[in-house]
């Protein structure tokens, strides 16, 4: 079960990434919410910070919260100019911080803002650390011209595919204005694999599937907040 103290835990310790004049990546979902309302109190403090954005759900409450923005756009024009760190939630990681993120739809912009980012810190609650991947219904972006087709064909992996809909029926939109597919795996023995076959489906704009992306997991846990770096795992520390 969810456990928002254990979010709001792990949104607090994010906040020591974030230096003065750093561009920072503003993620989606309850707990990337409670790192860009903390954000927000910093900058009325003082810290000097430009964000972007990976939704328009989190740009209407940065802007609320007078989080100075940026745009992917007005950061290419300038070389010197990168994301510093990346702050998002998660719907599931495993032991080699590879996640599965999307459950709020904004995946697609997600995955672009934690790849263009120095760091990507990612902050979750302990119910989202699972020994593998795939009890969270993966969610896959594809555009809606190939979307009765890419199920069929993603249920041909061994998947039960779901059509993300409104509560009144129509098709869930993405701010890119394409659809999602929630196809439940059970367990994904092989991540990356199943990323590179998903990728290469023309019509599957993106996937939940982060490889190798998050730098570190802070996860609320019992009142405290447990740090897990990729590259200790990795090296075996
Ligand atoms: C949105 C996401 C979210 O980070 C993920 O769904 C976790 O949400 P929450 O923090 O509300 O549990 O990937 O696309």
């Amino acid at each position: 079960m969810a456990n928002d103290p254990e979010k709001e835990a792990a949104a607090r310790a994010s906040l020591r990434f974030v230096k003065h004049g750093n561009v920072v990546g503003l993620g989606t979902g309850s707990t990337a919410a409670h790192a860009v309302r903390l954000l927000g109190e910093k900058v009325k403090a003082g810290l000097k910070i430009t964000a972007v954005p990976t939704s328009y759900q989190t740009k209407e409450l940065a802007e609320s919260l007078g989080i100075p923005l940026t745009t992917l756009d007005e950061l290419a024009r300038d070389e010197a100019k990168q994301i510093d760190v990346d702050i998002d939630g998660c719907d599931e990681f495993d032991l080699h911080l590879n996640l599965i993120k999307g459950g709020g739809g904004a995946l697609l912009r997600e995955k672009i803002v934690a790849s263009a980012s120095r760091k990507f810190v990612v902050i979750a609650d302990s119910s989202k650390q699972v020994p593998v991947l795939g009890k969270f219904p993966l969610p896959v972006e594809v555009i809606p011209f190939a979307r009765a087709l890419l199920a069929k064909e993603i249920a041909k992996l061994g998947a039960t595919v779901r059509l993300r809909q409104y509560a009144y029926g129509n098709p869930f939109v993405t701010d890119e204005g394409h659809h999602i597919l929630d196809c439940h795996f059970g367990e994904i023995p092989d991540p990356p694999l199943l990323s590179r076959t998903l990728s290469d489906m023309p019509g599957v704009v993106e996937h939940g599937l982060f490889i190798n992306l998050a730098t570190v997991v802070l996860v609320g846990k019992n009142g405290n907040v447990e740090e897990l770096r990729r590259e200790r795992i990795d090296a075996g520390l």
